[in-house]
């Protein structure tokens, strides 16, 4: 066939966040892809402020077009936990945005991805959770007819090799909203899951933070950004940048081929004192039980900030 191939259709259900910036700036940078959306969930700060920073993210790719729905302002039975530590007061701290003009699409994130799934052609839609999982769970629990309709779920949560990052066993993601997390892994929907021990290898250089912040608008605040969450990392970890977790989930949908991993079963412990929110995920296919997601353990690191660097300077580029 001739021309353009279709560009596969996502939406991002997100709880920005620096890297959750940086993941839908590369999605809305590249032609292969197609965001139907923005749902946005409460995590690494309240649904306030996520909601708002997901708007400012838009404006500034100049996308004000792009509908941002609000979700979920706490998990599905339990108090939200926050990582102001780690993003800042805004969850969005190194950079000054102007206020957002656009507003908020109206309804709710949960009918948005409802509605989109019975609407659009069944397996023609993937999502990518980037922040807990209350949204996704929500609606696969409200409307199960959706559910064979998702084309797959790729989505940044959990850890093995790292074991955690919030508590000592278990990932932010996962940890805030742990019986959604569960939904989701059990949904039978196809599953790509992006762990620390992936996302801890996609640590930012300062080769390449300073070659975003030679680009223009959209460059200086990705380097902005990542400056002011790599502190963190730097002093907890002694690292030597800062790892972008959430865009590996956008890296594998346009080149899969940078990735590798394990297709094995995942489950999500709800109960442990100690474990709560721990990604059980079974790398050594000891436990017999049925294998449910891709589980990606490497990278190709310096092609992963190459393509962030070519894509991050064609939008740039573009909104001139
Ligand atoms: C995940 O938690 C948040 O802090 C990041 O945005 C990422 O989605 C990493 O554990
Ligand atoms: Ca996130």
């Amino acid at each position: 066939s001739e021309g353009q191939p279709i560009a596969r259709k996502i939406i991002i259900d997100t709880d920005p966040g620096q890297d959750d910036a940086v993941a839908i700036l590369l999605a809305l940078a590249s032609p292969e892809i197609e965001v139907l959306g923005l749902s946005v969930v409460a995590g690494n700060v309240p649904l306030h402020h996520t909601q708002r920073n997901a708007r400012m993210i838009c404006e500034l790719a100049g996308r004000p077009d792009l509908p941002v729905h609000a979700g979920c302002d706490a998990p599905l039975q339990r108090k939200l936990i926050t990582a102001e530590h780690v993003h800042g007061k805004t969850g969005l701290d190194g950079v000054t945005l102007p206020e957002p003009a656009m507003p908020l699409a109206p309804g709710h994130a949960v009918d948005f991805l409802i509605e989109t799934l019975r609407r659009e052609k069944p397996g023609s839609v993937t999502l990518v959770p980037i922040g807990p999982l209350t949204n996704i769970a929500t609606a696969f629990r409200r409307a199960p007819d959706i559910v064979p309709r998702v084309q797959e779920i790729v989505l940044m949560g959990g850890a093995y090799f790292e074991v955690g990052n919030i508590t000592p066993t278990a990932e932010f993601n996962i940890h805030v909203d742990p019986e959604a997390a569960k939904i989701v892994c059990a949904s039978g929907a196809p599953l790509t899951v992006m762990p620390l021990d992936v996302t801890h290898r996609a640590l930012t250089s300062r080769a390449w933070v300073e070659g975003m912040r030679a680009m223009g608008r959209i460059g200086q605040a990705v380097a902005s950004w990542t400056d002011f969450f790599e502190r963190y990392d730097r002093e907890k970890y002694g690292s030597q940048g800062a790892p972008l977790h959430d865009p590996c989930t956008i890296a594998w949908l346009l080149k899969p081929e940078l990735f590798t991993g394990r297709y094995i079963n995942v489950e999500i412990e709800t109960q442990g004192e100690y474990t709560l929110g721990m990604t059980v995920a079974d790398w050594w296919r000891v436990s017999g039980r049925t294998p449910n997601a891709t589980f990606i353990r490497d990278v190709d690191a310096d092609a992963f900030f190459a393509l962030l660097t070519e894509r991050i300077g064609d939008l740039d580029r573009r909104s001139g």
